[in-house]
């Protein structure tokens, strides 16, 4: 098949990159010549493993190609995809100006029959404006359909993700474009969900807001156990067990961050309340997400009373491990109220630091250093803030020869509580009885 993506952000890319690995050739298009120029010369402008690998070989193998014109795209493919983003606005719903001027570009160069597919995350309904706007715009009456094809892939296993989903959702009321987009989905093998579009736009929100769900449940029950003395993970394994619960998105811990859930699950409250249906369940799950950290910060405070003029190291800056993203991270936050309270913070992230100076979102006093070991130098207090693997296999008897006082505030529950007494420290995770140095 031939295909376009405009958008050659995250999801723009893997997923160009994807269905070019399985044997489409895929224009990718995006407006920011730096960007292109960048892909050009071969360089990924994201980290995300094995998609570097990924588009050096389709590119080599000429499936792959980049361009700044959308005419160039939509000419040359059968089928377009629409991978831009769709930024939260300050009310929590969503800005969908990206989405319309791309509509308005399709419909200035379309002049034959196209599917055009809505990969962005967007609220429901969105489908029916693109179709009007593309109708309006457009001076050649050409024939086109929308469909809406929503991105299920996690950041981090991105490639893998969408080499194997779990289901490919198809909104279509097309039997036309369902069967475009049934072969372009052919090679992946995974079971298709073909629905109308409306459904399709909401079951993106409503996974996401069921997985944030499911982590603040579990952020809810650490709260519980840690006034009772019961743990938090065997709770967890004891109900996922159940094949209805299922293990999975049951990790208490800092709470959920990044780029999706925090925007989608306002946005998803933010469309409820519009359509007159407010979705109140999801304004306690923002709220537990919330309180978490508090409640991990008063833990802090417990031990070290005054925070002002302590030192504290920081493990972890990207909003989840394997990958360079800090956007809307719990770690950054922490950092941030850590400094406020006259904390002296020094922090360490295996990826993520370049992106945390580039975008400014930690103060200038935060120090940041190369490796995990000189962060903890001198320090009265370590955190973990993201669970790189990375931080599991440290010389736990030099961490503790280089703090000033062993102390230890597990926001991942990543270590075991024995082994951390042990060595000596005192350790304080959550939702688990504190085994540790009174
Ligand atoms: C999420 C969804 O998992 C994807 O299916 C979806 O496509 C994507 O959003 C999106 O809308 O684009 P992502 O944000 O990459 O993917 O990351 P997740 O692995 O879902 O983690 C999100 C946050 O939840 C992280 O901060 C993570 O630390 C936290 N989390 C996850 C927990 O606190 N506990 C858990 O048990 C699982």
């Amino acid at each position: 098949m031939d295909i376009s993506i405009i958008g050659s952000g995250y999801v723009g890319l893997v997923t160009g990159a994807c269905f070019a690995e399985v044997g489409h050739n895929v224009i990718c298009v995006d407006n920011d010549q730096r960007k292109i120029d960048a892909l050009l010369a071969g360089n990924i402008p994201i980290y995300e493993p094995g998609l570097e690998d990924l588009v050096q070989r389709n590119v080599a193998a000429r499936r792959l190609r980049f361009t700044n014109s959308i005419k160039d795209g939509v000419d040359n493919s059968q089928v377009v995809f629409i991978a831009v983003p769709t930024p939260p606005q300050p009310d929590g719903s969503v800005d969908l100006s990206f989405i319309e001027r791309v509509a308005r570009e399709i419909a200035g160069v379309l002049t034959d029959y196209r599917v055009i597919v809505d990969k962005s995350t967007v609220p429901v309904k969105t489908g029916e404006k693109v179709t009007e706007a593309i109708k309006r715009y457009n001076k050649s009456n050409a024939e086109f359909d929308v469909v809406s094809n929503p991105e299920f892939l996690r950041e981090g296993c991105a490639v893998a993700d969408l080499m194997k989903p779990d289901r490919v959702v198809i909104g279509s009321p097309s039997d036309r474009a369902v069967a475009l987009m049934k072969k372009v989905y052919e090679p992946f093998l995974a079971p298709i969900l073909v629905t109308d579009v409306n459904s399709a736009e909401l079951i993106k929100h409503a996974a996401n807001s069921f997985l944030a769900l499911k982590i603040s449940y579990a952020n809810a029950l650490s709260a519980i156990c840690d006034a009772s003395g019961a743990d938090v993970e065997k709770v967890a394994d004891g109900i996922g067990m159940d094949r209805r619960i299922g293990r999975s998105f049951l990790n208490a811990g800092l709470g959920y961050g990044g780029s999706c859930f925090p925007k989608d699950i306002a946005a998803f409250i933010a469309i409820s309340d519009d359509l007159g249906v407010p979705f109140t369940l999801l304004k306690e799950v923002q709220k537990i997400n919330q309180d978490q950290k508090e409640r991990f910060i008063k833990s802090i405070r417990e031990k070290l009373w005054i925070l002002r003029d302590k030192k504290i190291a920081v493990w972890g800056l990207t909003f989840k491990p394997d990958t360079d993203d800090v956007r809307s991270s719990v770690a950054i936050d922490l950092v941030n109220d850590l400094v406020r309270e006259g904390a002296s913070v020094t922090a360490y992230d295996p990826k993520g630091m370049e992106k945390a100076r580039e975008f400014k979102l930690l103060p200038e006093s935060v120090k940041l250093v190369s490796s995990a070991l000189d962060a903890v130098d001198g320090a009265e207090a370590l955190i973990l803030a993201t669970e790189w693997k990375e931080f599991a296999n440290v010389d736990w008897a030099q961490v503790k020869a280089r703090m000033a006082t062993p102390m230890i505030f597990d926001g991942r529950n990543l270590f075991d509580p024995a082994t951390m007494r042990e060595h000596g420290f005192f350790y304080k995770s959550i939702g688990r009885p504190s085994l540790g140095r009174k």
